[in-house]
């Protein structure tokens, strides 16, 4: 098999590394930029902090904090249109995964025209984007590292999948003390879904050694520090552990893939508003279940690399203990059931649950997984998780 890698050319990981954003600016040849961020990141004094920061290097910058978690297409023509007017030349991205998303697709957006939809799938950019320095701010997406964003259209009610390598950010600033103020709920939430990238970026269809390794260092990671990270929210360890594992998870999907979890995930996102993380970390264990038989000695080495299982257990043995594990986890860390999530009804859900199923299909990533549904088993699969 022939396996593609795309990754930033420059990514500058440890504590500090956000203090080099004027630097990395100015050798990118920047002079002005258009700073993508969100309401918190204003109110936080992180979006000033940049602003100063690239200030200070005699790089100007306006500031676009319109960006809604999910984004909206109507957040990122916003964000055009200011850096347009602003006469910017690259974006600066600071935030979780929805200013980073974002902003990848502003950038992508200078140099190509629109309508944005027409984007959506794989390899479908003509032009190289604007310069972009991603710095996340959660732990995370990996969003930093990926070829993918994802905007939600809300017409359609479809969270609309860019994947290409034109949308890979030129610099990743990787500095976990951006990290360390997220609040427990929020580190489980993307905690979990950096989980579900190195398990999905594991078993995927489009696996290569490459990713293997990334995956595996990401599985491990999460493994030793993510419920540490969430009862200790300043243990600096813990934080460095887990923002690592978020971009290597993030190197590891954007170049294998995600499957049927994230495929499943985005249409719940798109119409019941549940964080992606959560809408994965309730998905995962079902999911796995189903999964199992298709890839039983890549879960085994999941649930070995999670711990879960000795290091001599059977590959059925040790597999066997990854859905317990699996949901035993999401009890610890506090994250319900879909059923329980507040202000889900079983009956709305299940109206639109073919609707999902078709979304999730239409997406690409069930494909890749190793057992492939059909769109009757993923309503039985929403039926599980419920
Ligand atoms: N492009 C990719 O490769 C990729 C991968 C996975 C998910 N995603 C997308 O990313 C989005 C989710 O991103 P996310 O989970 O990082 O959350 P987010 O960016 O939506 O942020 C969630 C909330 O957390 C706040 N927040 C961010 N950093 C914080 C910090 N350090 N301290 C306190 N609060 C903080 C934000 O202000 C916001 O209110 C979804 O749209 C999802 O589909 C993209
Ligand atoms: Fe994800």
């Amino acid at each position: 098999m022939i396996a593609q890698f795309n990754i930033p050319p420059t990514v500058i990981c440890g504590t500090g590394a956000f203090s080099q954003l004027a630097a990395q600016a100015q050798r990118l040849g920047l002079t002005r930029v258009l700073l993508v961020t969100d309401a918190f990141m204003v109110k936080s004094g992180l979006g000033l902090r940049a602003e100063v920061n690239l200030r200070e290097a005699g790089i100007a910058s306006a500031t676009f904090a319109g960006v809604q978690p999910d984004p909206s297409e109507q957040n990122v023509l916003d964000g055009l249109a200011l850096y347009r007017e602003s006469g910017a030349q690259g974006v600066v991205a600071v935030g979780g995964g929805s200013p980073i998303d974002c902003a990848k697709v502003i950038a992508m957006l200078a140099t190509n025209p629109l309508p944005l939809r027409q984007y959506m799938g794989r390899n479908k950019v003509g032009q190289p984007g604007v310069p972009l320095i991603a710095i996340p701010t959660t732990a995370g997406t990996g969003s930093e590292v990926t070829k993918a964003a994802v905007i939600t259209d809300p017409v359609n009610d479809v969270k609309m999948l860019l994947m290409d390598p034109r949308l890979v950010p030129t610099v990743a600033l990787v500095d976990f003390e951006l990290t360390m103020s997220m609040p427990a709920a929020l580190t489980a939430a993307v905690g979990v879904d950096t989980l579900t990238h190195g398990i999905e970026a594991y078993v995927s269809r489009l696996a290569s050694p490459m990713t293997d390794a990334l995956a595996l260092a990401c599985i491990e990671k999460v493994g030793r520090h993510l419920e540490t990270a969430w009862r200790e929210p300043g243990d600096r360890d813990a934080r460095e552990g887990m923002m690592l594992a978020a971009t290597q998870g993030g190197m590891a999907f954007a170049n294998s893939s995600v499957c049927l979890v994230h495929g499943m995930s985005r249409p719940v996102g798109a119409l019941f508003h549940v964080p992606h993380g959560i809408s994965n970390a309730m998905l995962l264990p079902a999911v796995t279940r189903y999964s199992l038989p298709g890839a039983t000695a890549r879960y085994a080495t999941v649930a070995r690399t999670l711990g879960w299982a000795n290091a001599g257990a059977s590959d059925a043995a040790a597999a066997a203990a990854l859905v317990p594990g699996l949901e035993a986890l999401n009890r610890r860390l506090e994250i319900p059931r879909l059923g329980a999530y507040p202000g889900l009804t079983e009956s709305r859900f299940f109206q639109v649950a073919d609707k999902m199923a078709g979304d999730a299909l239409a997406s690409g990533s069930p494909g890749n997984n190793p057992v492939v549904p059909d769109a009757a088993a993923i309503v039985a699969l929403y039926r599980d998780a419920w």
